[in-house]
């Protein structure tokens, strides 16, 4: 298939690009660098063993998009562009609006313009808000506490609306929980500008010696050790998820939101301590006060995605950890 890969550059998105390349689709990756290196293209390519097409671009914009579809002719779109850092989110709604709700609009309408119907759009559990029950279901209800979760869910439910009025369209929104890790090769991984937002880019430069511990939020919740309970997910079990995802918006039409996740809890505690045991190194770290808006325990009910896709996580924590420490070490 032609596959479309909107921030394909990205974190997530240049995993995707290599599990497709590699399963022997034709990638255009479409990025404007926001957010990633200029050479994540090249690296992608040495990790897959073939080209993606690359065209830097900006999603919001809608020439730029015409010429790209009537240029490649994609088959698929996957759409990883967006912004995505939560606090960010509050102090500048409108550009996050902007982003990644305009930005999925603009894609939407070059994709119907050229009569592109198999769309798989990245969305988060940050929809779910607080959840009433553990694992989460695709059922839950959707209450996102952020502008960054609502603009998630504003994209899910432009979808789910264009399915109704446009019954050929096959379309999957994936909700990840917690991606970590990176590809066994180390030539791509997560490059967090600043400070990491993230716990285990954060924990893997505290092992790398760049910063000098980490704080844990909160040791008072209640879970078995007292720490968050997070459903982590090796970023190439998400990329394989992905590709599940386009077979199974190509297989026919509908439009459906999929959890993405293990299923399995993974406590900050637990999380210092694997990492420790990868990186050989001792990770100092202090407990201050809980943070606004975390919640205790958050975990994917993952039974959705493995009925309809057939897809489920195969990596553990220990490849998470693993894969993340031999990044950073190229890194630094
Ligand atoms: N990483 C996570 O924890 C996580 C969790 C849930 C959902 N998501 C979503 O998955 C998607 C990918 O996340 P990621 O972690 O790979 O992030 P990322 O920032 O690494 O990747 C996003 C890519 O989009 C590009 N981009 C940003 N704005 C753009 C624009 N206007 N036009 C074109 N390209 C643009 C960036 O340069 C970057 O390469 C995002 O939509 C994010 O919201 C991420």
């Amino acid at each position: 298939m032609r596959v479309l890969v909107t921030g394909g550059a990205g974190y997530i998105g240049s995993h995707t690009a290599v599990v497709l390349l590699q399963a022997g689709h034709e990638v255009v990756i479409l990025d404007n660098f926001a957010n990633a290196e200029r050479d994540v293209p090249e690296r992608i390519a040495a990790v897959a063993g073939r080209a993606a097409g690359l065209e830097e671009a900006d999603v919001t914009d809608a020439a730029a998009l015409a010429r790209v579809f009537a240029r490649f002719r994609p088959e698929g779109v996957i759409h990883f562009a967006g912004l995505k850092a939560v606090g960010e989110a509050a102090e500048v709604p409108l550009e996050y609006y902007r982003v990644n709700v305009a930005g999925s609009l603009t894609l939407m309408q070059a994709m119907a313009a050229a009569g592109c119907m198999r769309l798989v759009f990245s969305s988060s559990a940050t929809v779910y808000g607080e959840p009433d029950a553990i694992p989460i279901p695709e059922t839950h209800p959707l209450r996102p506490t952020n502008p960054y979760g609502w603009s998630k869910r504003m994209v899910e439910q432009i979808v789910e609306d264009w399915g109704r009025a446009l019954p050929g369209l096959g379309a999957v929104t994936l909700r990840y929980f917690n991606p970590v890790g990176a590809h066994p090769s180390a030539l791509i991984g997560e490059a967090p500008r600043g400070t990491p937002n993230n716990l285990m880019p954060f924990v893997a430069q505290v092992a790398a010696g760049l910063r000098p511990r980490v704080s844990v939020f909160g040791d008072d919740y209640d879970t078995p050790d007292g720490t968050g309970l997070r459903d982590y997910i090796h970023v190439m079990d998400l990329a394989e998820a992905h590709l599940a995802a386009l077979d199974l918006a190509a297989a026919g039409p509908g439009v459906q939101a999929l959890n993405v996740g293990t299923g399995r809890g993974c406590s900050v505690l637990e999380m210092i301590r694997a990492f420790e045991t990868a990186s050989g190194r001792a990770i100092a770290f202090g407990i201050t006060a809980r943070r606004p808006g975390d919640v205790a325990v958050s975990l994917a009910d993952p039974a959705l995605m493995r009925q309809r896709t057939g897809w489920a996580a195969r990596r553990d924590l220990a490849a998470m950890c693993a894969d993340a420490w031999r990044w950073q070490s190229r890194q630094s």
